[in-house]
Parts: C-alpha cells; sequence; structure tokens
C-alpha cells in the first residue's frame, strides 16, 4: 500500500475572484483519482487546518520535545508517505505564498527520496504553467524530485465541479491526470523497495547542524 500527501495550495477564503479556494475542488479531483488505483490511499494537507499564522519558527526549529502538536503530526505524514503531489494555484506568474510557507515550515530531509507531482491551476488560460516552472527549483531543493510530466489546469472554474469531478470530457482529463500520477507512482514505488537495499541516509546524510554545510570546499570563509 503507498500513501501519498496532496498539499493544498491556497488560504484565499475571499472573493472576488469567485469562486473562493478554486483549490479545494483540484486537490479534491487529485484524491479521487489517486485513491482510485489499486494499493494506493491519498490524504489531502489543507493550511487552513494548521496553525501557521504565528511568527514563522519552522518544524525543525524547535526542540524535538515542544514542536506544536500540528506541525508534529505533520512532520510524521510526510516521514511516512511515499510521494507528494503539490497543488498550486499561480498568484502573479509564482506559486501560492500559501503553498511555500506551509512547506518551509519542514525541513528537507524529511522529504528526500520520495517523489512530487506538481499540479497548477488558474482562472485564466495557462494553468499555471509559469508558477510550474520555480515549483521544480523549490521541490527539487525540498529532495522530493518533481516527475517531468505535469498537471495544468486552465479555467479550472469550469473545468472542475465542486466535487473534483470534471465537468466534461471527463475521460481525456482523468487520462490526462493519469499520465503524471503514474510517474509519480513508479517513481514512488521504485524508492520505496530500493531504500529497502540502500538506506538514503547513508549516501547522503542529512544536514542539520548549520547551511554551511552544503558549500563547496575553499568557499566556506566568503
Ligand atoms: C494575488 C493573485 C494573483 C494572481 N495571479 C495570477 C497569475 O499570475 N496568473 C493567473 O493565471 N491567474 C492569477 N490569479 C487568478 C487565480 O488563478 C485565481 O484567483 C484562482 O482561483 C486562485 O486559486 P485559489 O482560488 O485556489 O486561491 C491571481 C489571483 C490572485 C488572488
Amino acid at each position: 500500500m503507498a500513501h501519498y500527501l496532496i498539499f493544498l495550495g491556497s488560504t484565499r477564503t475571499s472573493t472576488p475572484p469567485s469562486p473562493a479556494r478554486l483549490g479545494e475542488r483540484v486537490a479534491t479531483a487529485c484524491k479521487r483519482l489517486l485513491s482510485s488505483l489499486p494499493q494506493t490511499t491519498a490524504e489531502i494537507i489543507d493550511p487552513l487546518a494548521l496553525n501557521l499564522n504565528d511568527p514563522f519558527k519552522p518544524h525543525f526549529a524547535y526542540p524535538k520535545a515542544d514542536a506544536p502538536e500540528d506541525l508534529a503530526a505533520l512532520a510524521d505524514k510526510i516521514t511516512n508517505a511515499d510521494g507528494f503531489v503539490m497543488v498550486s494555484p499561480e498568484y502573479n506568474h509564482s506559486m501560492s505564498p500559501a503553498l511555500s510557507h506551509l512547506l518551509n515550515h519542514f525541513g528537507a530531509s524529511l522529504f528526500a527520496f520520495k517523489p512530487s507531482a506538481i499540479v497548477t491551476y488558474s482562472m485564466g488560460q495557462w494553468g499555471g504553467a509559469r508558477a510550474s516552472v520555480s515549483m521544480r527549483a523549490f521541490l527539487s531543493e525540498l529532495g522530493c524530485l518533481p516527475v517531468s510530466a505535469m498537471i495544468h489546469i486552465p479555467k479550472a472554474q469550469e473545468a472542475l465541479n465542486e466535487d473534483g469531478h470534471f465537468a466534461q470530457d471527463q475521460e481525456r482529463w482523468e487520462s490526462y491526470f493519469g499520465r503524471t500520477l503514474g510517474q509519480l507512482m513508479w517513481w514512488a514505488e521504485a524508492a520505496a523497495s530500493y531504500k529497502e537495499q540502500v538506506d538514503p541516509a547513508k549516501v547522503s546524510p542529512a544536514f542539520k547542524t548549520a547551511p554551511s554545510q552544503r558549500n563547496a570546499p575553499g568557499s566556506e570563509n566568503s
């Protein structure tokens, strides 16, 4: 059984533009399609269900026993998941601040050596394609390398109903989603089974003390 987390990248409860939080439909569609696959479960991670409004302090900045309960619970879920679906609207040609803020709460070591899939949407005609480009760099740095196929949903308010079903062209949309989700599953299964043979923490131990651990030799004092 493989388990996936779907990160919903919107907290926009106000209008206009209407409808608010179109991302709920997109995340629900991802959950519906992933859960319909054999041996697969999926869960939506909703930033509105977490308390992220205090001054920014990531999960890894707390002594282990003191981390807030909701951050600790999500850290466990990330650790136990096999892969991730990152659902973002396009805001000013970029990924949503709600998604980057949510993900910034967790260290790369929790995401590393598991794949991710990029899903973007917008009310306009580009479906968030411009936002998706920068998401590749962000997710690669987190260690959950994004698969090559991506899902972009233009005019998501017309493409998807509130219950996460496609308003028309159901078969074509499902096959379009299926290509990306199929790649995600392939990499997730490959990573999970190879992990049983080779421990990634031994190949590439997590950097936990200082950002300078990433430096190239000779650049420490610059
Ligand atoms: C601050 C802001 C910036 C936006 N920038 C873009 C944009 O660059 N490209 C685009 O296609 N749509 C843009 N939109 C429209 C969004 O695609 C649309 O509002 C969508 O519903 C946002 O997703 P959400 O409802 O889940 O938050 C923007 C919307 C907001 C609120």
